[in-house]
């Protein structure tokens, strides 16, 4: 199965357009991200707790590291320097953090909110190697955008 973002991005707003807790998005956009797309094998979220510091947050798949250091790891970069990393060959990335020996590729997106603050990073893990495209970071990050960077309503 391959995921449909226009059909997600429906399925998501009927989900959590009025919820406002971030946790609880975070929790339904994982289970839906990770039974959305074959290649999804580990799908969740890292959460900025501390400065320089994320720690996990809801994730579907094989249990996750729990802290990570803006200073390690795929997650790390893509909170330090903002931008999506998209890794088609998690050996060949310095300091990839292997949660599972399994993962062959990965791509990590920043989530901010409406105001530019980062709350989070979005980590996907791949056992398929090469797994990801620059069509699923655009369609990932209007994901995201919609959920969790859409300002608030007023009423
Ligand atoms: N691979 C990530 C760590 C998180 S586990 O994959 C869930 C990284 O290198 O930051």
């Amino acid at each position: 199965m391959r995921i449909d973002y226009k059909t997600l991005s429906q399925t998501l707003h009927a989900l959590t357009s009025d919820e406002t807790d971030e946790i609880a998005k975070m929790a339904t956009m994982a289970c839906e991200l990770h039974h959305a797309d074959d290649r999804f094998d580990w799908t969740g979220f890292y959460r900025v707790v501390a400065p320089e510091l994320l720690k996990i947050g809801p994730y579907q798949g094989g249990h996750g590291c729990l802290v990570i250091p803006f200073s390690r790891g795929v997650c790390g970069a893509c909170a330090r320097t903002g931008e999506v990393q998209l890794v088609p060959d998690v050996d060949a990335f310095p300091g990839h953090i292997a949660c599972a020996s399994s993962t062959r590729s990965e791509i990590v997106l920043p989530v901010r909110r409406a105001d530019g603050t980062l709350i989070a990073v979005l980590d996907i893990d791949s056992d398929q190697p090469d797994a990801f495209e620059t069509e699923d970071a655009r369609g990932l990050s209007m994901l995201i955008t919609q959920v969790f960077g859409a300002p608030e309503s007023c009423d």
